[in-house]
This record gives structure tokens, C-alpha cells and sequence, in this order.
């Protein structure tokens, strides 16, 4: 049985729990990160906890825990649950006032409520998916105006994939006023010819931690990059398409809307990157 940490305790999961006033839970007041384990450790943990403060900033929320002493939890359940392979989930949310309010609580009285635990994933990094590429369909964004912000409100791209899924489909990517924003939870990149196309960050999609990453290791490796816009319709006459995140590091997208891209196999620049991505970051790992 897995370990799970709870306001400060570590313990067996059925143990754990969370009040039924809880604002995570009425509210989706939280915000959340998911960090990757290769090897038995954490890919850019640096990263996720930058985003994290930033993300509770944004809500006016504080953080139950300094850096330091979360870097030592994310490594203690590392460490008791014997992960060489998978993900950290980690959430806080405003915490659980004793009744349901609107207005936010008093932080003086009503202390952040942080969860984290681990997801075991042997063999994420040599998928199977990653060698045959997914499909994606495209789908509305009617998502909220901050999605920089990474919180739990979850209910649309858990839609998003159940509409992919009732068509055979793997993932669906989001577009609004006709250009594509993001997958359900990935980041969304074109090639075409040596050019990799990704939408600028703003307030529209999340900043992902893996998009950093990947790409500073494109230009280093000499390929252009091009952040800006792309429409659907642009998407479906690349040479190659394909997808970040802290779970499928970089995954080739080989169908949009059911139209193969090239011959309909993952091309030459999203698996390249993906051997660049997991070779320099497990470098990185701690
Ligand atoms: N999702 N965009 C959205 C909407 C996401 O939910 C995610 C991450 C990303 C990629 O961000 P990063 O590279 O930092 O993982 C982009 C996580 C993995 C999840 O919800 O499980």
C-alpha cells in the first residue's frame, strides 16, 4: 500500500483525509503540480516548485511549506514507495474554513491543505506510445481566462479526453478564435521542414515546466524555434506535430481530426527531442 503525505504526516493511503469543507472540494480552490521521476528522481523539481509559489500567488494563497522541506517530501515518498519510474501529484488547496463561504477565509485561522502522493510508472520513459504516436482531435476551449494558473478545475479537459476517447482518439487539443491553445494537459508544437511552432506563453495556456525545457534544448541543438500562433488548419499540413508534459515528456502526434501527418508515423524532430529531453534531464535529476 502507498504512503501518502498529509498536512504533515506520512501515511498509509486509506488513512488520509481531507475535510468535507474542504475548499478543494467544494470550490476546486487548489492548485496542484505533477512532477516526473526518472531513475528514482525528480525531473526539474526546481521548476514546479517556481510555478507553484507563482500559482499561489495569483490566488492569494500561502504556502503550507518552504521550498526546502517540500523537495524532502517529494524525496521521502521517493524513497518509501520505492518509485523508479512515475509521477508526484501534489495539491494545495485554501484550506477547510468549517462551512461553505463564497468569500475566501480568514488565512489566520484557516491553514493551507497540502496532499501529495506518488504514481508508479514503470517504463514512462520507454513507452510504447511514444514509438507509435497518438491522435488528437480538436475540440472548443471553453476553459476559464487564467489557465496560467495550475488549478485543480479539472472538469473540462476531463471531458476533452472523454470526447477523444469516444472516438478512438488519444488526446484532443483546444482552440480558440481558430488557433490551437493546448492539449487537455500538454502543451501543443508543430514542425515544419526545421521550424518547431508553439504558441507564446500568456494568460491562455499553462506554462509548462517541460516546454521550458524542451525548448532550451531545441535551440541548443541548433533548431529554430518559432513561438507564436498556429490554426488547426496549419496543424493538419505539418511535416510533424507533438506534444509536452511533465507524464509524456515529448510525445510525437501522427493524426489530427483523422488526418495523418506525412506518412502517418512519428517524424524525425519530436523523437529526437524526446532522446535530448530525457538524456539532459535525467542529468539534472535530484
Ligand atoms: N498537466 N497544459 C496543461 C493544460 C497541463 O495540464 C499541463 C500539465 C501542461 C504541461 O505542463 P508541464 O510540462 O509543466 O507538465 C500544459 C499535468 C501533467 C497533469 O495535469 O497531469
Amino acid at each position: 500500500m502507498r504512503t501518502v503525505y498529509v498536512n504533515g504526516d506520512y501515511v498509509p493511503e486509506t488513512e488520509a483525509r481531507v475535510s468535507i469543507f474542504d475548499r478543494g472540494f467544494l470550490m476546486a480552490d487548489g492548485v496542484y503540480e505533477v512532477t516526473s521521476i526518472l531513475g528514482g528522481k525528480l525531473i526539474d523539481f526546481e521548476g514546479h516548485a517556481v510555478r507553484l509559489q507563482r500559482s499561489l500567488d495569483e490566488l492569494e494563497m500561502r504556502s503550507p511549506i518552504s521550498k526546502d522541506d517540500l523537495l524532502e517530501v517529494h524525496r521521502e515518498l521517493v524513497r518509501v514507495n520505492d518509485i523508479d519510474e512515475g509521477m508526484i501529484y501534489l495539491q494545495i488547496t485554501r484550506g477547510a474554513p468549517g462551512d461553505r463561504d463564497f468569500a475566501f477565509p480568514d488565512p489566520e485561522t484557516t491553514t493551507p491543505t497540502i496532499v501529495l502522493f506518488t504514481q508508479n510508472k514503470p517504463g514512462l520513459a520507454d513507452s510504447p506510445a511514444a514509438k507509435k504516436g497518438m491522435k488528437v482531435i480538436s475540440i472548443e476551449d471553453i476553459r476559464w481566462g487564467r489557465r496560467d494558473i495550475k488549478t485543480v478545475q479539472l472538469l473540462y479537459p476531463s471531458m476533452g479526453k472523454m470526447m477523444a476517447k469516444k472516438v478512438g482518439a488519444d488526446d484532443a487539443w483546444m482552440i480558440e478564435d481558430g488557433y490551437v491553445t493546448e492539449g487537455t494537459s500538454n502543451n501543443a508544437y508543430i514542425v515544419k521542414g526545421n521550424k518547431i511552432i508553439t504558441r507564446a506563453l500568456s494568460n491562455d495556456i499553462l506554462h509548462g515546466i517541460t516546454r521550458a525545457a524542451v525548448l532550451r534544448f531545441a535551440q541548443e541543438a541548433q533548431m529554430e524555434v518559432e513561438e507564436r500562433n498556429f490554426t488547426i488548419d496549419e496543424a493538419k499540413e505539418a511535416d510533424e506535430a507533438f506534444i509536452t508534459s511533465a507524464s509524456t515528456f515529448v510525445m510525437p502526434v501522427v493524426e489530427i481530426d483523422g488526418i495523418a501527418l506525412g506518412d502517418g508515423m512519428p517524424g524525425r524532430v519530436a523523437p529526437r527531442l524526446r532522446e535530448i529531453y530525457l538524456e539532459e534531464s535525467l542529468k539534472a535529476a535530484v
